[in-house]
Parts: C-alpha cells; structure tokens; sequence
C-alpha cells in the first residue's frame, strides 16, 4: 500500500485550481451530435468508432455493446439545455434533443426481449434511464429499465458472488471484467423503481467480491478474474484488451473507480470509499508526466509515442467528480476534482479535432485488435457528460 505521506507528495500538485476546457461548452458539439444524428442509416445502427484518418464515424447493428451511447448523448444535450438555456454561442437551438433522444432510443427497445450483450444490458438501458428522469411514468422506459435490470440478475451465481460479464464455450468459466462495475447501476434504477432488493443485494455482493478480487495491493486492477461457477474460485486473473496479464488496462481502472464511487453514493459503506480512492490513486499516480492517458499503464513507452486512450481519460475524469462530490474528506475532494480538470484538459489539447466527426481523437478501443487513434463514442459521452457536472457543481459556467 502507497503511504498517505507519499500520496500527498504525488497529488499535492493537482490540489492548484486549474480552469476548465472551453472546448467542453463549444457550439461545435451540438453541431457534430446533430450532424451525426442526421447520418444514420435509416434501418438504425449506431455509431461507435471512427476510422483513424478523417474521423469518419463507423455505424454499428443495435446488438452492439455501445449502441446506447449516442441516444444517451442526445438527452445529455437536453439536459445540458435544460441547465444552460440555448444561445447563439453554445449552440444547444440547433434541434430538439429530447424529441431526438427519444426517437433513436427505439432501436434499442427490441435489445430487452433479446441481446448477446451479456452484462453489457446496464450500457444499454442508459437512455431508458435518463427518460425517467424527465417522465417517470413513461411505460416504455420503465419497461426497458425493469427488464434490463433483470436480465442482468439473472447472470448472478450466488456461488461466485458476482454476474457474470462475458458469456464462454465452457458454463463452468465464469468470466468478470472490472467495467461490469458500470452496468450496475441498472440494478440500482430498477431497486428504486421496483423496491425488489434481490437487485440491490445483487448490486452488492458482486461489488464485494471484486473487491476482493480484482484489486491488486497497489490499487490497480486485473481486466479479467474467471471463476469456476460451480465452485465460486478464482481460475486465474488475466487481461483481454491490455497488454499483459499483470498490466492495468487504463480504461477497466477508469470504469472500476467509477462504478466504486457510484456503489458509495448508493450505499455510503465507506469500504467503497476507500476503494474508488485506491483506484483513482493509483490512476493519478501513474500517469505520464505529460498527463495524457496511456491506454494501458504498463504499455512500454518505446517506440514512442505510446497510444493515449481518450475515452479512459474522459471516463476516468467523470468518476473522479463524482468520487469528489461523495468525498467525505474536504481536501481529498479537492484532489479528484482538480485531478478531474487536469485530465479534462490535457486531453483537449491532445485531441479535440474540430475537422472529425467525434469530439475526440486518440481513443483506443481495443490495442490488441489493432484498433485505436479513433474517436469513441463513449469517450465524447463522457466528456460532455464531465461539462455538465462541472456545471452542476458550480466550477463551471453554462458558457
Ligand atoms: C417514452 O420513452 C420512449 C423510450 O425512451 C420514447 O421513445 C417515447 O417517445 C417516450 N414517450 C413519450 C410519450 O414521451
Ligand atoms: C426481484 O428480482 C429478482 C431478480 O430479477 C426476481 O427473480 C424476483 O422475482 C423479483 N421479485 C419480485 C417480487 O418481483
Ligand atoms: C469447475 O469445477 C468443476 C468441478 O470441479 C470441473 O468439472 C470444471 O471443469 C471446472 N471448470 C473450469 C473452467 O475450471
Ligand atoms: C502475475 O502476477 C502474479 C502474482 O500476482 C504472478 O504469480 C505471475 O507470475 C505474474 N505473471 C507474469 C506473466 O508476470
Ligand atoms: C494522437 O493522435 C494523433 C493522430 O490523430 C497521433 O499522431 C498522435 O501520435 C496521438 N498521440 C497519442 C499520445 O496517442
């Protein structure tokens, strides 16, 4: 374990007020959401990457992991114009998010009854979520939430203690990857809605047992831990999409101190606490003097440059203003909050590309499938996301 002394040393420097990216309230994002929205195909797929030289976004079938991210984008606009208004500069008149949200969330309503997502369903109910926001009697959307949220808990193994992430050949190999911390929270929608607390139970115990598992001693974490089902032990601990077996894959770290700060602000049981501030620590601590993200923490630096991975520092960044608005301790709060506007910051400058279609260059999706230098939709989610909280606790202005 890294000595409080020596986290103080390491993080000090963040604690200086930094000021916020002015890319992240530009009227070119409603521009680029719009532009997007018009461009796809009329049998629905959504957009998950682009290709590396022009930016150009790749669209994918509604049987994809990532298809909920572009209609959760819509509906963050609308928030975001709920909050800020439209005006000339930000540019949030261009069209009407909700009704657009709305429409493009449909391609996602056949996924309940069937999907090969996996624990992918809590991605996906995403804009089902942010509806109940604005209408909470909105049948389609409670129906959508409730039967995510159950198609989640029925990939629970009490054995084990946690739902299982990726479907195998074999039953028995019972596989879980950190960013399951992620689709959790469907779980915790549903309990709200529904009061059923086999969800929140489940919620919980599959956090405890990554707790217990997926967390090294120095606060970085393993991709993947296989379980056998039929016994609950751990078969071996290895990567997927990093670049070893014992490497930290920066964007499983970002999705786990996320989804560690989210379990305690649901549950205020502070050994979530201490886990989300592990994880951030050990992010923080391992970054590059550059600031920029690497897409794995122990990828080698040569031959340079080492990819960066945007949507692990846009990811990351929104977990750690979340970790610092649920932050007990007052200094602690300062640290991830300002941590999160240096990362917000430093990745502008590496990758706002106006001539692209995503927001953001630099993303990698997959390293090991040769897949990166691509704009993510997840990662410009986030990052819209992080303006609006910033927003929201008070450290920005609407333009
Ligand atoms: C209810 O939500 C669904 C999906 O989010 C949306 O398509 C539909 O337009 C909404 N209905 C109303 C009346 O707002
Ligand atoms: C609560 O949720 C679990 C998991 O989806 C389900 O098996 C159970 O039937 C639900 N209980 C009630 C009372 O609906
Ligand atoms: C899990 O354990 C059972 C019983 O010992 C065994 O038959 C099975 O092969 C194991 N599965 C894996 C993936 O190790
Ligand atoms: C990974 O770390 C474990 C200990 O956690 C060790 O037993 C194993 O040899 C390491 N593997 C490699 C490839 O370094
Ligand atoms: C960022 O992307 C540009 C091309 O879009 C590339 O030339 C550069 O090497 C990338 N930097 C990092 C750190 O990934």
């Amino acid at each position: 374990m890294l000595s409080p002394v020596y986290l103080l040393a390491v993080l000090t420097p963040l604690i200086a007020a930094q000021s916020v990216p002015a890319q992240l309230y530009s009227g070119l994002i409603p521009q680029k959401v719009l532009a997007t929205a018009k461009s796809l195909p009329a049998s629905i797929q959504y957009p998950q990457y682009t290709d590396t030289s022009v930016g150009h976004w790749i669209d994918f079938v509604p049987d994809t992991w990532t298809s909920a991210f572009f209609p959760t984008t819509l509906y963050a606009l609308n928030t975001r114009q709920t909050l800020c208004g439209a005006t000339p500069s930000n540019g949030l008149a261009a069209a009407n998010w909700l009704t657009l949200g709305r429409s493009l969330s449909n391609g996602l309503i056949p996924l309940e009854a069937h999907n090969n997502q996996g624990h992918d369903v809590g991605f996906l109910s995403f804009p089902f979520v942010q509806e109940l926001l604005i209408n909470p009697t909105n049948k389609t959307a409670l129906t959508a939430v409730n039967a995510f949220a159950a198609d989640l808990a029925a990939r629970f193994n009490p054995t084990v203690g946690c739902t299982r992430s990726w479907d195998t050949a074999d039953p028995t190999d019972f596989t879980v990857i950190i960013d399951n911390m992620m689709n959790l929270e469907i779980l915790w929608v549903a309990y709200g809605l529904t009061k059923n607390e086999t969800l929140r139970d489940i919620a919980i115990t599959h956090s405890d047992t990554t707790m217990k598992n997926h967390i090294r001693p120095d606060g970085s974490t393993w991709h993947v831990v296989e379980y056998n089902s039929t016994t609950g032990v751990v078969i071996r601990k290895r990567t997927s999409q990093g670049f070893s077996d014992n490497s930290t894959w920066s964007r499983g770290q970002a999705w786990g101190l996320y989804g560690f700060a989210n379990m305690y602000s649901h549950t205020q049981d502070t050994n979530y606490l201490t886990t989300a501030r592990r994880l951030a620590t050990y992010f923080l601590a391992n970054l590059p003097s550059d600031g920029i993200v690497p897409w794995d923490f122990n990828a080698p630096l040569v031959p340079a440059p080492r990819p960066a991975d945007s949507s692990a520092a846009t990811i990351a960044a929104t977990g750690l203003l979340l970790l610092g608005s649920v932050e007990t301790d007052a200094t602690q709060s300062k640290v991830w909050i300002n941590a999160a506007i240096n990362l917000l910051n430093k990745i502008t400058t590496l990758a706002w590309r106006p001539a692209w279609q995503s927001l953001l260059s630099n993303g990698t999706v997959n390293w090991p499938a040769n897949n990166f230098l691509t704009g993510i939709v997840y990662g410009d989610y986030y990052y819209i996301k992080a303006g609006t909280d910033l927003i929201n606790m008070g450290l920005a202005k609407c333009s």
